[in-house]
C-alpha cells in the first residue's frame, strides 16, 4: 500500500468495530508519549492480510491528529522490498510535494524548501537527503565528502534529524505500515529512531509476519484474530473496559532487555 493509498483508505473508512483492548492500549501509550514518561512506546499489530491491522493504525493516526500532533507514515511496498530506504523516500516525496515526474532540479528545490520550513540547515541536510530521493549532485548541490558505511550513517542521522524536526518539541506518531515489506536499511533506521526519540514518539507497526519485534524491544504486541459477532463492547467483560488500565490479554509485553535504556 503506498502512502497515497493509505490516505485514501483512511478517508473512506467506516467507524471502527470492536478492538477495544487494542484501542485502549493505543490511548495509554499515546498518553505516556505526550508526557514523555518513557516506557513502551511501540505497538505492533500482527496478523494475516485483511484482519484489520491498517484499520487500527488509522485509528491511531486519527487519535493523534485530533490532538494536533504530527503523524509520519513509513509504508512498505511489495515492489520495492530490496530498494534501500524506499519507505523513507516515499515519505520525503509526499512531505516535499514531489511528484513522480518532477525533474531533478525541481525535486531539489522542493527538498530545500521543506528542509528550510523544518528549520534545518539546508547546507548540511540537503546533500544527505537528496540521495534518498535519487537526486544526483549534478542537480545543483555540493556532495558530501564521504562514502560507503560512513556516508550511509550520516544519511541515517540526517533522516532521524528530519523526522524529529517534523514532530517538533511535542510527541508524535510514526506509523510503520506493512513492515514485512521493509528493506533492511529502513528497519535499522526505525530502531535507531526509537532510540533517538527516547519516549517522545509512539511507533505503531503493522506486520503480516511474527518476526517483529526483535528480542529486547519494549513493545506491546497484538496477534490479531478476525473480528467475531461478540466483538462490540460489552459491560460484562472487564478486559474490554478502556479505563481498566490492564495489560491486554492478547498483548505480550516484550521488555526482557530494554536496549533503549528506558
Ligand atoms: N475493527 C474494524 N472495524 C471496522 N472495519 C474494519 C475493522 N478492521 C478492519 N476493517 C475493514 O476491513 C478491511 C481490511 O482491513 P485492513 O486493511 O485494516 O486489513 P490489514 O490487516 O491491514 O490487511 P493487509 O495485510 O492486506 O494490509 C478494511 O476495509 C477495513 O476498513
Ligand atoms: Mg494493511
Amino acid at each position: 500500500m503506498t502512502g497515497k493509498r493509505l490516505d485514501a483508505v483512511r478517508r473512506a473508512q467506516a467507524p471502527i468495530v470492536g478492538r477495544d483492548r487494542e484501542l485502549a492500549c493505543l490511548q495509554e501509550c499515546w498518553a505516556r508519549a505526550r508526557v514523555d514518561a518513557g516506557g513502551a512506546s511501540v505497538v505492533v499489530f500482527r496478523g494475516a492480510a485483511g484482519v484489520g491491522k491498517s484499520r487500527l493504525a488509522a485509528a491511531a493516526a486519527e487519535m493523534v491528529e485530533r490532538s494536533g500532533a504530527a503523524v509520519l507514515e513509513l509504508v512498505g511496498s511489495p515492489l520495492h522490498t530490496g530498494a534501500g530506504l524506499y519507505p523513507v523516500r516515499v515519505l520525503l516525496e509526499r512531505r516535499c510535494g514531489i511528484g513522480g515526474t518532477s525533474a531533478p532540479r525541481e525535486r531539489l528545490r522542493l527538498l530545500t524548501a521543506e528542509v528550510v520550513a523544518r528549520r534545518l540547515d539546508p547546507a548540511k541536510m540537503v546533500p544527505l537527503l537528496a540521495p534518498v530521493l535519487g537526486i544526483g549532485a549534478d542537480a545543483g548541490y555540493e556532495p558530501i565528502a564521504a562514502e560507503g558505511r560512513k556516508l550511509y550513517l550520516l544519511i541515517v542521522e540526517a533522516i532521524h534529524g528530519y523526522l524529529l524536526a517534523c514532530v517538533g518539541d511535542c510527541a508524535g506518531l510514526v506509523i510503520a505500515e506493512d513492515l514485512h515489506w521493509f528493506d533492511t536499511s529502513t528497519l535499522e533506521l526505525l530502531a535507531g529512531l526509537l532510540h533517538a526519540s527516547r519516549g517522545r514518539l509512539l511507533v505503531v507497526i503493522t506486520d503480516r509476519t511474527d518476526q517483529w519485534p526483535p528480542p529486547g524491544w519494549p513493545a506491546e504486541v497484538f496477534d490479531l484474530n478476525p473480528l467475531t459477532d461478540t466483538d462490540p463492547m460489552t459491560d460484562t467483560d472487564p478486559c474490554r473496559s478502556r479505563d481498566s488500565g490492564r495489560t491486554p490479554r492478547r498483548a505480550s509485553r516484550v521488555a526482557a532487555t530494554d536496549r533503549f535504556g528506558r
